[in-house]
């Protein structure tokens, strides 16, 4: 993927599809490292579950069923010298305590680093596509930025009768996230 950010959109997907009702994506930068976490409250994996999908194409003698969503975050990562992780804790298993961190670090300064491209873009059509019934809370902080936002808060805001999908909405919060980030 030429942009971190459409990966991120799709490691985001994965919390969706989990049946999620909580994600949090934070990248937290600083001078030379990248580092991305999105964590989820969704159903989980298991372990054996977890290791066939860190690892793409395939396993012994079976070809892959799934997608490559997390082969190409990690691949993305190990290319620049970062480091990749996946923790998940599956509903059967911990029925009061489920859900995955996905969470990868990137070499900024390295020659394979992919820059993080359209971070807003990537969280506004996050917003518009995981429905009413799952929060977000995006953060990216570094040096410079103090980026925070938190669905929960804006639907209280909205007061609960506008859905967040709503295309005044998703202006909305693309102009506040372009504010943060000092864009104009
Ligand atoms: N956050 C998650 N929670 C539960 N299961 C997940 C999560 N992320 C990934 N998975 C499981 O891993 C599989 C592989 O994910 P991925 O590599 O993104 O490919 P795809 O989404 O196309 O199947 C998913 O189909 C899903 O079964
Ligand atoms: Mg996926």
């Amino acid at each position: 993927m030429k942009e971190l950010s459409l990966n991120i959109l799709d490691i985001a997907m994965n919390s969706v599809t989990a049946g999620s009702t909580l994600i949090n994506i934070d990248l937290t930068e600083s001078h030379d490292i990248l580092e991305i976490r999105i964590s989820d409250n969704g159903c989980g994996m298991s372990r054996e579950m977890v290791e066939n999908v860190t690892s793409p194409f395939c396993t012994s003698r079976t070809t892959r069923k799934v997608g490559m969503g997390i082969p190409l975050f990690k691949m993305a990562s190990e290319q620049t010298g970062g480091t990749f992780s996946i923790v998940s804790k599956s509903d059967r298993e911990f029925p009061d305590s489920h859900g995955t961190v996905t969470s990868a670090t990137f070499l900024k300064n390295h020659l394979d680093y992919t820059p993080l491209g359209d971070i807003i873009g990537s969280i506004v059509t996050l917003i518009q596509g995981m429905g009413e019934n799952i929060d977000l809370i995006f953060t990216h902080k570094s040096d410079t930025l103090d980026v925070r936002l938190d669905t929960r808060q804006l639907r209280e805001t909205l007061g609960g009768e506008i859905p967040l999908s709503t295309p005044d909405v998703l202006v909305w919060i693309k102009e506040f996230l372009k504010e943060n980030y000092n864009i104009t």
